[in-house]
């Protein structure tokens, strides 16, 4: 990469931004569907007990709403080392208000080490309720990413069920 280059976020891109860049605008991309399916040793979780991050699932049709930021290409190499566990930059086609632009985003395939895949939603509202890693807790994760998502104007049903049942305690308070 020569130049400055279009970065889709749609996890704690979005929210998390100890990178620099030199626009950021709301995005979507086609084909693909966010999941909290992607396991997190690192962040949001430990190797003995990761806890929920998000991926990017492959799924005809459908749209990924999140933001992109126009970064310079040596942001990369702090990104490759946020992003390690698991993610690899992929090429894709962004779409802007205005236009559709080339890009890249970080997603961690079905097949990575890392990856948890589905399970029934208790039992992930559990695993986040209960893990922590070296960025913070799971749950802070889950609630700033819906938070995000909505200051977009979006709302992705995924996310929104897991914060609704993560921003309360279990007993409801
Ligand atoms: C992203 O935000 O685009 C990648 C996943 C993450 O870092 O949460």
């Amino acid at each position: 990469m020569t130049g400055p280059t279009w970065l889709f976020g749609y996890g704690s891109l979005i929210w998390r931004q100890d990178f620099p860049f030199l626009d950021a605008r709301p995005a979507f991309v086609t084909g693909w569907e966010r999941r909290f399916w992607q396991g997190s040793h690192d962040h949001r979780g430990v190797p003995d007990d990761p806890g929920r991050v998000v991926t990017l699932i492959r799924s005809s049709g459908r749209r990924c709403y999140g933001r992109a930021f126009l970064i310079e290409p040596d942001v990369f190499e702090h990104l490759d080392h946020r992003e390690i566990n698991g993610y690899r930059r992929y090429p894709v086609d962004l779409g802007l208000p205005q236009a559709q632009v080339p890009g890249v985003m970080y997603v961690a395939d079905t097949d990575n080490p890392a990856f948890l895949g589905d399970a029934p939603i208790d039992a992930m509202v559990a695993q986040i309720r209960r893990c922590a890693g070296a960025s913070g807790t799971n749950v802070e994760y889950v609630l700033e990413l819906a938070r995000a998502l909505r200051a977009l104007d979006e709302t992705d049903p995924h996310v929104e069920d897991l914060a609704a049942r993560l921003g309360t305690t279990p007993e409801g308070h």
